[in-house]
């Protein structure tokens, strides 16, 4: 089993199998990353693995729509679109109630 850190949910951890997709186990385990579509569409589900990055596969091409290689590089990925297979731990912008990042 692999342990998954929410950092921006007051760092609650999960566990899960190896190769398991980032945002399935957030909804299973009310990790709390935000998500709309769950498709790699609407670019909500945008967050950044500060740990462990290198237990994440490869990046694909929906993606890239919303990450830059800037992005890339410190460790942004859309969380449905991600599988991890080691541990990591994520965080990412709370969303305030009209569904936008706080802050933006
Ligand atoms: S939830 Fe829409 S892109 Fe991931």
């Amino acid at each position: 089993m692999i342990t998954i850190t929410f950092i921006t949910n007051d760092g609650k951890t999960a566990t899960a199998e190896p190769n398991s997709n980032l945002l399935r186990v957030s909804l299973r385990e009310k990790g709390g990353i935000p998500f709309k579509c769950g498709g790699g569409i609407c670019g909500t589900c945008r967050c950044r693995i500060e740990a462990g990055l290198e237990h994440t596969d490869a990046v694909k091409a929906k993606e890239r729509k919303h990450l830059t290689d800037t992005d890339l590089a410190a460790g942004y990925r859309m969380a449905c679109q991600t599988f991890v297979s080691g541990d990591v731990a994520v965080s990412w912008l709370p969303r305030g109630p009209n569904g936008k990042p706080i802050g933006e």
